[in-house]
Parts: C-alpha cells; structure tokens; sequence
C-alpha cells in the first residue's frame, strides 16, 4: 500500500500536484497575490459583484440578524431572509418556488440523490460538473453518461436504457472548463418525449447570459421547458450558495429528502442579504450594462486569442479555455503568464481529461478592454515561446 506521502509525490511527478495561492485584499479585476499585483484571469466573479458597494451594505445590514443561523432550516434555522431570498429566485426564474442550499456542491449531491433512487435512470452529459458526477454516485440510480452535448446519443440510450423507474436528464446550462453550452431545446424535447424530468446546472449561466441575464434556458428559449433550474450565488451572484427553483411540488419533495439540505446548519443572513441585493443588481440597468460590457469583452478576448493562432475550444461564453494538451506544459505556461502579471489556472485531470489540458480564462464585466488586450498578447507572446502556438 502506498503511503499519503508517496501518492502525494507521484502526483508531483505527473504534473498534477495542486496547492494554493493567497489573495489579498477583496476580489477584483486586479488582485494581490503572494504579495504580487497581478490581473485576475481565472476567477467566476464575472460580473464583479463580489466586491460590489450595494452587496456590501446588504451584508452589513443582513448581520444586524447575527453571524450564524444557528441549525439547519428545518430545526431552527430557516430565518425570514430564507424566505425572501427563495420568493426572489422564484419570481427571477419563473417557478412556483426556490429552495436555497449551502452551495452548488451541496444542491447536485442533494438534490440528485434525493429525486432518483435504486432502479431509476441518470441521464449525463459526460462533461457535467464534479458534483452532478457525485450526486448521481451517491443516488444510487443507474448513471448513463452520454457523450458531450449529443442529443443523437442521449436518445439512444434514453430508447434502450430508461426501464421502469424515474428518468432523469442532467445537464450543466454552460460547461465550467469548455464555455459551451448545452443544447436545452433539444434536451427539452427529449425529457418530454422519454417522460424524463430536465435539471440544468446554470452555475456559469444565470445572472450573465440571456436578453435579461435568467441564463442559458432564456438564451434558449426553453424557461418553461426546465423541471429544475439549479443555480448558484458564488459565481456571477457574488455571494455564496445555490438554490433549485421547481414547481412547489419538487421543492416541498427536496425539504424532505434531500439530505444536503436537512442535515446542515443554513446559510448566515449577511449571506443572504447579500444575495438578495445581488438580484437586484442583476435585475438594474446597472446589470444590464454590466452583462453587455462582459459581452463586449469576451468578444474582443476572443478575438485577439483566435488571431494569434491560440485555440479557444469553441468556448461560447466568458469562459474562455486555451488548449494546450500536456499537463507540465499546462502549468508552465500558467507560471510563465504569472511572472508576466496575469493570473490563470492551468487545468488538468482529473478536472478534464488527459491530453486535453487547458488555460481556463475568465473574462469580468470589470476588466478594461486594454487589460485584455495586453493579456492576450501575453498570452500569445508565451504560447510561441511554449511551442503551444
Ligand atoms: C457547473 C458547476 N456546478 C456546481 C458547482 C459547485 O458550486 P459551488 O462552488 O457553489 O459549490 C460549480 C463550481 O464550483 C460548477 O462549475
């Protein structure tokens, strides 16, 4: 039997040892880290709200109720601002209601293991986040992985593989290490046709994409078409935690049986204002101008990194990977652009495949365009350097 010690050095030897790093001061486009001014490339704060004034002040306000929560909501620990925080999320995703969970780890194991069981089916896309990966481990249910974002073989195996128990399709709304996005009208009219019930992890989508930032279902065109819209508030929210909004039905089901949610204390209330006041930020014409400026941004990222030779991997949104393949070569170029000032994670498996390492680029409303020019000439001039380019 190896030992931790020596698992932990064939891992640095295959290049897929991780640590971390220190930030500084509060998040933004530009941070400290280790002590060094740098530009913040790999961060999910797109549209800079963690370091917003009006969700600052919420959070003052929301401690005015305490630091702590005290027990899980359904010991004593549901305070008022649950409670308006989940109609908020409802009346912004158009659904009967909104259960809050600790975080978006916490709402897929929770949630998928509470929906399917024993004898019943997953339906998941193979590149969905870790945490759908474990819930579906943890329900127990027969786990179908289909192949990325083909709907061709999804029917296949819904036709061969559904038997008589509870179908669930999963599916992440924007996939968190490529930046594409599901095909949700497809995948619509697939649960319909399969009798099967459609979860998306909007993590990356919801309060950044779509003509009023609802995510990738309003890009689609499928709001209504969703069983389960599951959501979190650390990313474009700036805040912390996640939710599931569903029909009353679903979520009174969740309050009973998802164990993520019954067995942990409930998110503090400075979190929970904080996250109140972020939908209504994203609500604003200030967010509407934040959402356009990201868009505009990661246009022109984009663009510069495509005319340098640089492959984006047919990202469609502010996530913006740079292939690279190998692993060491991965995190030499993400040393490299940080001892040029630009912080990015090289990401490597198990979080993607082998051979398919990659610079996970993200693009915030609060990066000036000429930061991102420079970045990506950096970026470029350290991919030549690498033989990457
Ligand atoms: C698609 C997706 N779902 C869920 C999560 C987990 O959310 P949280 O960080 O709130 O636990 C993440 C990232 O962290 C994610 O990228």
């Amino acid at each position: 039997m190896q030992t931790f010690a020596e698992e932990l050095e064939a891992l640095r030897a295959e290049g897929l040892y991780r640590s971390m790093r220190v930030i500084r001061g509060a998040q933004g486009s530009r941070v400290e880290l280790d002590g060094k001014q740098v530009l913040m490339l790999c961060s999910n704060n797109y549209l800079g709200l963690a370091d917003h004034p009006s969700l600052r002040s919420a959070a003052v306000f929301g401690v005015a109720f305490g630091v702590g929560s005290g027990a899980s909501r359904l010991v004593s620990g549901n305070m008022e601002l649950h409670e308006r925080l989940e109609t908020r999320i409802a009346a912004f995703k158009g659904t009967e209601k909104a259960l809050v969970f600790n975080s978006g780890y916490a709402a897929n194991t929770g949630i998928i293991s509470a929906l399917v069981g024993r004898g019943d089916a997953i339906f998941s896309d193979r590149l969905n986040h870790a945490s759908i990966v474990d819930g579906a481990l943890l329900s127990r249910a027969n786990s179908h992985r289909y192949a990325h974002r083909d709907t061709d073989a999804l029917e296949r195996l819904l036709r061969e593989k559904g038997g008589k128990g509870r179908r669930l399709i999963v599916t992440d709304g924007v996939f968190s290490m490529d930046g594409d996005i599901a095909p949700l009208g497809k995948l619509v009219q697939l649960a319909r046709q399969y009798d099967a019930l459609l979860m998306v992890d909007d993590a990356h989508g919801s309060g950044v994409l779509g003509a009023t930032g609802r995510g990738t279902a309003e890009l689609s065109g499928v709001m209504d078409g969703i069983d389960i819209h599951m959501g979190t508030l650390g990313k474009g929210f700036g805040s912390f935690g996640a939710y599931a909004a569903a029909s009353s039905t679903i979520c009174e089901y969740l309050v009973n049986k998802a164990r993520s949610f019954i067995f942990s204390t409930s998110l503090p209330p400075a979190v929970l204002a904080a996250s109140i006041a972020a939908f209504d930020l994203v609500d604003s014409a200030e967010g509407q101008g934040l959402r356009e400026k990201l868009a505009r941004n990661v246009a022109l990222f984009k663009e510069r990194l495509a005319a340098a030779g640089l492959d984006t991997m047919g990202s469609e949104t502010q996530i913006v990977p740079v292939f690279v393949g190998p692993a060491e070569a991965t995190m030499e170029f993400s040393r490299r652009l940080l001892d040029e000032g630009i912080f990015v994670q090289g990401i490597r498996p198990p979080t993607v495949p082998a051979g398919s390492c990659r610079l996970r680029c993200t693009v915030m409303a609060t990066h000036e365009p000429a930061e991102l020019e420079a970045a990506a000439e950096t970026i470029a001039k350290v991919g030549r350097e690498l033989g990457v380019i």
